[in-house]
């Protein structure tokens, strides 16, 4: 069974002017090349993230997956290239410029490297129209950000498009983003340690308490990144609010501990105790091994902490390193119904 590595990010090694592209004025990603070998993500005029050829080169990524053990990995945007915010119109035109040179990263190495693309969601008609597009052009998948301004995953717009990946059977990969901006969250980086983990709690209970999961076909495959963030370990308060506090939150059919069957999370979690809190809540056929490669904060080698655990049999190991993978993005012929 090959080892598959379902959270990672390329970043292409330059773009158009995005400006120029659309028409607005942003502030829109550019890169600055550095080297030949690392360039930095500017946002406006704002230094973003330094990053390395591991973003962009095929090559430099086969190294680092053979070194780490992983055969397959799912290439998903980068966030900050979502643009949300900006109009339908322009972030149709950019989510196709970066669909399309994640192909070009992708394509030497086909059977390694499966792109997901990424989509203007804030539109619901363009966002299934470059899903479809993607879907014909060689993507395996979608990458959505979990909110959409003060949209939730229980926006109509957003279920409309979760409901057309269920039926074009795209798996769908929910990554936080766009956290809170307030000084409390700008030091130390707080919105990535402490914000990331709420966005993506915040946006498994709206899946639950907005009635997306009793409205949507249970054919969707979809997945949380970062373990799903902090909603495994809070499940119990959730579920104790759900019952004792029905008159606000019973909002869904079913208290939400009878939806963990309709969604998966990633293994990036980085410490053994979570991912057996994990396990122990989710299901081991629930749990995707994930790195967030090739970021500073992700886990190297990919898969460490699924490998060293020792209370995983090594059925439940073999299925979060890649039988859960191949099953969510149908790489095997499913032998169960749900993701
Ligand atoms: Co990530």
């Amino acid at each position: 069974m090959p080892v598959i590595d379902a959270h990672s990010h390329p970043v292409p090694r330059g773009w158009p002017d995005l400006a120029e592209v659309t028409g607005s004025p942003g502030p829109w990603p550019s890169l600055r090349l550095e080297s030949e070998r690392e360039a930095m993500i500017v946002i406006g005029d704002r230094d973003f993230r330094r990053i390395t050829d591991q973003c962009w080169d095929p090559e430099v990524r086969a190294a680092d997956m053979d070194a780490d053990g992983v055969d397959i990995q799912v290439v998903s945007p980068t966030p900050v290239f979502f643009s949300y915010a900006q109009s339908p119109e322009a972030a149709a035109k950019v989510s196709r410029i970066f669909n399309d040179l994640t192909l070009e990263i992708c394509a030497p190495l086909p059977d390694r490297l499966l792109p997901f693309c990424q989509v203007p969601l804030q539109d619901v008609d363009a966002a299934c129209a470059e899903l479809d597009r993607c879907l014909e052009a060689g993507h395996r998948g979608v990458e959505i950000g979990n909110h959409v301004g003060d949209r939730d995953l229980d926006d109509p717009g957003t279920v409309e498009f979760l409901q057309h990946c269920a039926a074009r059977g795209a798996p769908v990969f929910v990554h936080p983003w766009d956290m809170p901006i307030s000084p409390r969250l700008d030091r130390w980086m707080a919105q990535w340690i402490v914000g990331m983990p709420a966005e993506t709690h915040l946006s498994i209970i709206a899946m639950i308490l907005g009635g997306v999961f009793d409205r949507v076909s249970d054919d969707l495959r979809i997945c949380f990144a970062h373990g799903g963030g902090s909603f495994a370990f809070w499940l119990g308060r959730f579920e104790n609010a759900w019952h004792m506090r029905h008159d606000i939150i019973g909002t869904s059919e079913q208290p939400p501990s009878a939806y963990l069957d309709r969604f998966s999370v990633d293994s990036v979690v980085l410490d053994e105790r979570a991912l057996r809190l994990l396990v122990d809540t989710m299901g081991a056929e629930r749990v995707l091994m994930g790195s967030d490669y090739p970021y500073p904060i992700g886990e190297r080698p990919a898969g460490r902490v699924v490998r060293d655990a020792d209370f995983l049999s090594e059925r439940d190991r073999s299925l979060i390193l890649g039988g859960n993978a191949e099953r969510f993005l149908a790489l095997s012929p499913a032998t169960e119904a749900s993701p």
